[in-house]
């Protein structure tokens, strides 16, 4: 978080000063001579997230002046059609504003290799063309392959990567692997894949994306945490009374059938994204935030973390149908483009876990996502015990809930904290109220993006904010039996309006302890 810098008090380093102490971890880290493969670099991913933030780490001078960037796909271009993808990216995408000076640079380091991943002789001229680089852009033979692939693809281009020398590293030089989700579809297949994925590559060399642990909000919730003193003492069972983690988007899936149909909404975000929420609110404090200590306070967490039974009542599943949200009317899931008409893929998915530890013993978390749903908004909400006894007239507090802290993930960044407040007046009537921390107002600098963040962590070696093979088998393990049942069921995911907040059986998981869902 560097906006600090424009609020330093007495006594902090002097930013311009150029004695300044070299351990300042505030100073920008810039990344070493390299160079970046992009496999599946016709996709979305590409053009919408990765490309673009290739232009903005340019633009904010943290990539080395030689740096290449190389795509492979099996479209009939050259350097310079593809050159013109990634302007159309970067243009239409960007956070940061558009320098020419800072795109030609750039753009000197492209080149494309045409091929299919079964092609040798493609990645043959793969590895010349990495080599000529070392050569000409000076990368120092330091190289990262992003697979933004389908994991299906997996084996066969770290085979390929092996077969052609692209894999090895010479004394310092390095080779790093980056591999986007799913990773894998259930634990047999994550454990398949991490194995063929170690065979090529050493645990420290791959780096698994998560994006959600590239968003600032998401790290917030570790500075929240682990640099303040009014927050750990209330963060355990003592006081909490439940966590809700909502990931909820208005988007439909059309277009995404090829990846969507089949997977469902627990494969593509609770495994992942949820999970890693749960694990940084409810983990402990770590050693330091070496990756190391980061990673096993997470894994022992997530080894903690269990399914409450009976899942029939503690899961619930939907499928948006058609109908009007906003003011547009949308299809339902089985009428959009390549979905099968009687897919059963769940497009909400709910669970509640509970992690089995002295701080966390019998509090429920509660885990929730969904397409086409009320608004966008994900946000981790700690809700609070109430108070043990009021000394007030009933009458008083009729308006008073649960006191919540809720980190806003997104949009609208921030933290709200909601509490009881005596309204004004001669009664003593108290109601709730919230006080806010938004980044927008408190900093001056715009988040990067997550896919920012963590590009250049994968160029420094940085592997703090990538989750390890353990995390992911473990998140596997966590969902595969929800998984099971909902696949062994005899019916599909309940339907759900587009435009509201699931379906009922989300509703009835909640009321069976009492409890309701946020609106967020
Ligand atoms: C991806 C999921 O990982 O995250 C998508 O596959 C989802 O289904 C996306 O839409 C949401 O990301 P963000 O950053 O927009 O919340």
């Amino acid at each position: 978080m560097t906006a600090g810098r424009t609020t330093a008090g007495p006594g902090a380093l002097d930013w311009t000063n150029p004695l300044r102490d070299p351990r300042d971890k505030r100073l920008p880290r810039i990344a070493g001579p390299c160079g970046l493969v992009i496999f599946g670099v016709t996709g979305d991913l590409s053009r919408k997230k990765l490309m673009p933030a290739i232009y903005d780490l340019a633009n904010r001078g943290l990539l080395p002046p030689g740096f290449a960037l190389v795509g492979f796909a099996r479209r009939d271009w050259g350097s310079e059609d593809f050159g013109k993808v990634v302007y159309e990216a970067v243009r239409a995408h960007a956070r940061t504003p558009f320098r020419q000076d800072v795109w030609d640079k750039l753009a000197e380091g492209f080149r494309f290799v045409q091929g299919t991943f079964d092609d040798d002789d493609a990645f043959d001229r793969l590895s010349h063309t990495v080599r000529d680089l070392d050569r000409v852009r000076g990368t120092g033979g330091n190289h990262a392959f992003y697979l933004s692939i389908p994991p299906a693809a997996f084996p066969v281009v770290c085979k390929q990567l092996a077969r052609s020398g692209l894999s090895a590293q010479d004394g310092e030089q390095w080779r790093r692997v980056v591999i986007e989700k799913p990773f894998g579809h259930d634990l047999k297949s994550a454990i398949e894949l991490n194995e063929i994925v170690n065979e090529v590559f050493p645990e420290d060399s791959v780096f698994r994306i998560d994006h959600y642990l590239g968003k600032e909000t998401v790290q917030n919730v570790l500075a929240l945490r682990f640099a303040n003193q009014l927050y750990e003492p209330i963060w355990n069972s003592h006081y909490v009374d439940h966590v809700q983690i909502t990931m909820a988007e208005d988007i439909g899936l059309g277009g995404r059938a090829g990846y969507y149909d089949g997977i469902g909404a627990a494969r593509d975000v609770i495994q992942n994204h949820l999970l890693q929420l749960l694990a940084f609110t409810a983990m402990e404090e770590p050693v330091s935030f070496s990756s190391d200590e980061l990673r096993a306070e997470k894994i022992k967490v997530l080894n903690a973390t269990r399914l409450v039974s009976p899942l029939t009542e503690t899961t619930a599943r939907g499928q948006y149908t058609g109908g009007w949200q906003g003011g547009e009317l949308v299809r339902g899931l089985t009428e959009e483009e390549g979905y099968d008409p009687d897919s059963r893929t769940e497009t909400f998915a709910a669970i509640t876990v509970e992690v089995d530890n002295r701080r966390w013993a019998g509090v429920p978390f509660y885990l929730r996502t969904g397409k086409r749903l009320g608004r966008r908004v994900t946000e981790i909400a700690v809700i609070f015990k109430r108070a043990p006894h009021l000394p007030f007239d009933a009458t008083m507090t009729e308006e008073l809930g649960q006191n919540a802290l809720v980190v806003r993930v997104q949009p609208d960044e921030g933290v709200t904290m909601r509490f009881g407040s005596k309204v004004p007046g001669s009664q003593m009537e108290v109601r709730d109220v919230t006080m806010d921390f938004g980044y927008g107002t408190a900093f001056t600098e715009a988040s990067p993006e997550a896919y920012e963040r963590l590009i250049l962590d994968v160029l420094l070696g940085e592997p703090s904010l990538f989750p390890v093979n353990q995390e992911v088998e473990r998140s596997w393990e966590i969902l595969d039996p929800v998984i099971d049942a909902w696949t062994a069921a005899d019916d599909g995911p309940d339907p759900y309006a587009a435009g509201s907040w699931g379906p009922e059986s989300s509703n009835r998981m909640m009321a069976r302890t009492g409890r309701t869902w946020r609106r967020p």
